[in-house]
């Protein structure tokens, strides 16, 4: 079976687009592959973060995938820093990688700014350990966003490195499993700005672990536009547009035959119906994530557990990679 490896950064507020875009298709993939999600803590610490804080948001993070449907005896759950192999393999990638591919990195470009004599080395180095993270478990297919293509060709790129310069072939070059377009969740507040965790109104996003009264509410008030019935135009109305590509992406159906179904009806009416199609859907994660946050000692096991399957894999291939180096195993 197919071996796909990805991972999450436990940062809280869990919302819609996370679950449509993400975690969503990671539960469709756990019967059909051997799944190794990883909830990357080691990737979170290269921007600065309140010690407490991190512990909770991996602790909702884990639950939410949870809650979402992934089976922690189908696949292995785990935090990256629970299995050392990740900076250890990475240390050694770091050796395998030049400056010149790190320099490419539009996600560094763009997070270092203007000030990238300040810039920390982790954030610089961030792309080697993703590298890590994938070929330290062998894995051959990798769901990312889009945003995260450049990454994983980068970690194509250390993994043939590694492999030339021993004359192995023991790294296979993962391959990107992008998932479809409509999973591009925009805010409730602003068709045009996607849908995240950082926006300053709880309005524009649903949370994983909103009721069924707020999510009720929050529909209610997404922003429309003036224009009478409903029509499926992103570029001219994209309020209309997202809760649309919602609806489809909640119902699990093609969005032209929820258009084809909807055109023409009024605003207020297909809320109703899109408030109990979330409700349905939605509800039920909510209230297991909520049962879930509430037993942190079931959850901290989850991971136990999980990171000590993946350190059994890990530390295999690890002992692999010391052999081929002529690292000696005093
Ligand atoms: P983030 O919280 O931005 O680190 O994203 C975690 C995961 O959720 C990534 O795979 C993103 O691609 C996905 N994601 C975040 N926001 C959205 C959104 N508004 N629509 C679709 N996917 C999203
Ligand atoms: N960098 C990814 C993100 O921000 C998270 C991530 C870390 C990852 N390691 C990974 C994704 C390995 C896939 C495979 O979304």
């Amino acid at each position: 079976m197919k071996r796909v490896f990805s991972g999450v950064q436990p940062t809280g507020n869990l919302h819609l687009g996370n679950y449509l875009g993400a975690i969503k298709n990671w539960v469709a993939m756990q019967r059909e592959y051997d799944c190794i999600y990883c909830i990357v803590d080691l990737h979170a610490i290269t921007v600065p973060q309140d010690p407490a804080e991190l512990t909770a948001n991996t602790r909702e993070v884990t639950a939410g995938l949870l809650a979402a449907g992934l089976d922690p005896k189908t696949c292995i759950i785990f935090n990256q820093s629970s299995v050392t192999g990740h900076a250890e393999l990475a240390w050694i990638l770091n050796c395998f990688t030049p400056l010149g591919w790190l320099n490419r990195m539009t996600q560094f470009k763009e997070k270092a700014g203007k000030r990238r004599e300040n810039a920390l080395l982790g954030l610089y180095a961030y792309p080697v350990l993703m590298a890590a993270d994938i070929l330290l478990y062998h894995a051959s297919a990798v769901p990312v966003g889009e945003d995260q293509k450049q990454h994983l060709e980068l970690s194509r790129d250390i993994a043939g490195a590694f492999n030339r310069a021993y004359d192995v072939a023991f790294f296979p070059l993962p391959e990107p499993m992008i998932f479809g377009a409509a999973t591009r969740v925009m805010s409730l507040r602003d068709g045009r700005a996607k849908m995240s965790k950082s926006d300053g109104s709880d309005y524009a996003r649903i949370n994983l672990t909103d009721d069924a009264d707020t999510l009720a509410l929050k529909i209610k008030r997404a922003k429309t536009d003036s224009e009478p019935g409903l029509s499926f135009d992103p570029e001219r109305r994209p309020e209309a547009a997202n809760l649309l590509s919602i609806y489809a992406a909640l119902a699990g159906e093609p969005v032209e035959r929820i258009v084809a179904e909807h055109t023409g009806m009024g605003f207020a009416a297909f809320k109703g119906k899109l408030a109990d199609l979330a409700t349905a859907t939605l509800g039920p994660i909510a209230q297991r994530m909520r049962e879930l946050q509430a037993d942190p000692g079931y959850i901290d096991g989850v991971l136990a557990d999980g990171a000590e399957r993946a350190r059994a894999i890990a530390d295999a291939n690890l002992a692999e990679v010391r052999r081929i180096m002529g690292l000696l195993d005093a």
